[in-house]
């Protein structure tokens, strides 16, 4: 049986004991892994003046998935400078494209809607598009400032990400809703339409929908059984994966996996939610999100028995009641839970 190497970051905040509790479940799943932790987070930026070592990136590249808790404590450090020392750089340097983000109600949880027969794929670009970095200041603090931050959209990199849409929806229910808003932007998401077009003329059996941002945000609230997979750019993907998270009971709930599809670099899994310094010494984060993102990596590790039997954990537990209300159950009950079930 292979051992898969894991580098582990669990961050700031409840990334740690989420972590904790995804790395405990997964190891418990039957899968053979070797993990070393990695403690960068802000803590290390207040002692070194940097989120990680100048050979973190190539440290990183040498394991073959990497699981991270959260980053971010904005009281001590701008977000703008914990995340772009280390969540972003990996995400990017990686090839990381293809967030992969998954929201449906495990059995027990009951949603804000009055539905519950969803199961919504969303893929999200991870590494250009709006949050590509582009951009500056000029005249800092006269009025004169102007500040531009320019959205790229290369041929190569939307390409990508919705030829790994269709992909999934060639996988799943053969439905695939492309978001766009090429009514008011008439450059980059005209041509995010044109090459959606172009593609779906290769995917025959794949159903394209184009659906506009504002459109897809009403949607996904009213008629969230509709969709299949969703494939969208950074910045909108971002905000629809919050709905998501919404819809389906909370952040608490939302696994996501940064994928490079090729393989040339490890991919890297990790909850939606952030930090959250406001609960981070409760003891109440919920680990059911940390612990489906480690089934996620497991599953694309190729541990699909593993990954299953994580799921199959996790849905025996919140089927008993257990971790389906936000900060009711401590983070250990959650966890000893999946344990016992797995
Ligand atoms: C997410 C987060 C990050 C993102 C932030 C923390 C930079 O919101 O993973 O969705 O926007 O990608
Ligand atoms: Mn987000």
């Amino acid at each position: 049986m292979k051992t898969h190497r894991i580098a582990a970051i669990p961050g700031d905040g409840i990334g740690v004991p989420v972590t904790d509790a995804a790395l405990a479940v997964a190891a418990a799943s039957g899968a053979q892994l070797e993990v070393t932790r990695f403690d960068w987070s802000c803590e290390t930026y207040l002692a070194t003046g940097a989120m990680m070592p100048a050979d973190g990136i190539e440290t990183l590249r040498g394991f073959d998935a990497i699981f991270l808790g959260a980053v971010g404590w904005p009281a001590r450090v701008p977000d703008s400078v914990s995340l772009h020392g280390l969540l972003l750089p990996i995400r990017k340097t990686f090839a990381q494209y293809a967030s992969v983000r998954p929201h449906r109600l495990l059995p027990g949880v009951e949603g804000p809607l009055r539905t519950s027969g969803f199961d919504i794929l969303c893929v999200r670009e991870n590494t250009e598009g709006e949050y590509s970095g582009a951009g500056g200041r000029v005249h800092v603090g006269t009025p004169d400032e102007v500040a531009v931050e320019t959205a790229i959209f290369t041929r190569a990199g939307v390409e990508r990400i919705l030829r790994f849409g269709f992909e999934q929806a060639r996988r799943r229910q053969g439905r695939l809703a492309s978001v766009t808003k090429s009514n008011a932007q008439k450059h980059t998401m005209v041509f995010w339409d044109e090459m959606t077009e172009a593609i779906a003329a290769e995917y025959s059996d794949v159903e394209v929908t184009r659906i506009h941002i504002d459109a897809m945000c009403a949607r996904m609230v009213m008629a969230p059984e509709s969709l299949d997979v969703v494939v969208a750019s950074n910045l909108f993907g971002d905000i629809l994966t919050d709905l998501g998270a919404a819809i389906q009971g909370g952040l608490g709930f939302a696994a996501s996996a940064n994928i490079n599809p090729e393989r040339s670099a490890p991919s890297m899994f990790e909850p939606v939610h952030g930090s959250a310094p406001d609960i981070a010494h409760l003891g109440i984060a919920s680990p059911i999100a940390a612990i489906w993102s480690a089934a996620m990596m497991l599953e694309h590790l190729g541990e699909a028995e593993a990954a299953a039997r994580i799921m199959a954990a996790l849905e025996a537990t919140t089927t008993r009641g257990i971790g389906v209300t936000p900060g009711k159950d401590r983070t250990d009950t959650i966890t000893k839970a999946v344990l016992t079930a797995l």
